[in-house]
């Protein structure tokens, strides 16, 4: 079962919010997929999903390219994986990232698609649309009953498009 909405962000702000609720709402071995083109902001909303488990500012969150997979402390380890340099889904199961996939941390995943059979079927998958120079359409679909919950109650903007301290 999924249930699928789209979500404007009409400027970087909004996209930010976005990324906050999601980390400040994160659950235990929640899997988050992210897709999207060059610059639509995949990296950008991973720092506020970061900023949302409290990760320290000194761990700055950038793309992953050169390691397939950070890890950052916070309320929960954020584990940020980028797949695009694996070549099968056997590479997967020998390098030991399963552990973190069902671990007790929120897995961020760029290039899921390489994830084959080993997709988790309890997801979050996020497709970022590059509209404009300054705006972006989400795609949120939830794979799972929690997640398709939670993204129900995200089709009202009010529910994480709060004000936020940090602006
Ligand atoms: N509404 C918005 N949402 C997200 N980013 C935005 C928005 N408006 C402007 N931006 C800018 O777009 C850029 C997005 O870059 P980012 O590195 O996050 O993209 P990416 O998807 O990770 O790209 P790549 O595939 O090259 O890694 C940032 O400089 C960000 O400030
Ligand atoms: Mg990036």
């Amino acid at each position: 079962m999924t249930t699928a909405i789209s979500l404007s962000l009409p400027d970087l702000r909004t996209t930010l919010a976005l990324g906050r609720y999601l980390g400040e709402t994160a659950r235990p071995g929640e899997v988050i997929t992210l897709a999207g083109s060059l610059g639509a902001g995949k990296t950008t909303l991973t720092q506020a999903i970061g900023q949302g488990l409290q990760v320290e500012e000194s761990c700055y969150i950038t793309s992953p390219t050169f390691s397939l997979l950070h890890e950052y402390p916070g309320r929960l380890p954020l584990y940020h994986l980028d797949l695009y340099r694996l070549n099968d889904e056997t590479e997967i199961e020998d390098l030991g990232l399963l552990e973190y996939l069902y671990g007790t941390g929120l897995s961020v995943i760029e290039w899921p698609d390489r994830l084959g059979n080993l997709m988790p079927e309890e997801r979050l998958q996020i497709e970022l649309i590059l509209l404009s120079e300054t705006a972006r359409r989400a795609e949120l679909t939830g794979h799972g009953k929690a997640w398709e919950e939670k993204i129900a109650g995200m089709q009202n903007h009010q529910e994480w498009q709060r004000p936020n301290k940090n602006g």
